[in-house]
């Protein structure tokens, strides 16, 4: 176990294999080939403004814990923002407040980017995420996620005067 305190610093394409490692512990199964988008995407802030990825190494240089965050703006008619959409801590630094640092240094560089609003989405039933971003004073917000499971491709009609096709909705 490490007690020296973790080094924050801002994740690179070489942390793949740590972050896939560490997603696995949390997640339950290794994403090598969403984690290698993902840091394509955001490693250096991947060529975009308001793109944060951030990683907590130790003394060995292991990834311990990660957040990966991008300021967005209109997608679902939300205002522009600040979207956490991963966080995960070693179990072996959990309860020491990591996830809250890493959570405080991203929402620094939202502000940074003129930010004044942090949203992200938690499995209603992921107590420790719940318990977390409450914690950081997350309440929450206006949105609603809907979902319809899809069994085969749905039929596609003619759509009258078109001559083009739309897809039949629920
Ligand atoms: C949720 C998680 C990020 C918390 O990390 P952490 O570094 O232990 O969190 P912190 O030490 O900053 O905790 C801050 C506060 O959050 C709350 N909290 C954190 N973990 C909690 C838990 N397991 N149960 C209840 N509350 C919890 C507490 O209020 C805590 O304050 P306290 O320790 O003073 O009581 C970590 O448990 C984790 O990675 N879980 C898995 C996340 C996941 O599944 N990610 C998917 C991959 S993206």
């Amino acid at each position: 176990m490490n007690e020296r305190p973790l080094h924050l610093r801002a994740a690179r394409r070489t942390d793949l294999e740590g972050i896939v490692a560490l997603d696995a512990i949390r997640a339950g199964r290794p994403k090598p080939d969403y984690w290698a988008r993902i840091l394509r995407a955001f490693s250096a802030g991947g060529g975009r403004e308001g793109r944060v990825a951030l990683v907590a190494v130790n003394d060995e240089r292991r990834v311990m814990g990660f957040v990966f965050g991008e300021v967005r703006a209109w997608e679902f008619g939300s205002e522009r923002c600040g979207w956490i959409f991963a966080i995960a801590v070693h179990p072996a630094c959990e309860r020491r407040g990591l996830a809250t640092r890493l959570c405080a240094e991203v929402t620094r560089r939202f502000a940074r980017e003129g930010v004044t609003l942090v949203r992200t989405m938690v499995r209603r039933n992921h107590i420790p995420l719940l318990s977390l971003f409450r914690s950081l004073g997350f309440v929450a917000g206006p949105f609603s996620e809907l979902e319809r499971r899809v069994e085969a491709p749905p039929e596609a009609v003619p759509v009258a005067g078109a001559g083009a096709h739309r897809e039949r909705s629920a």
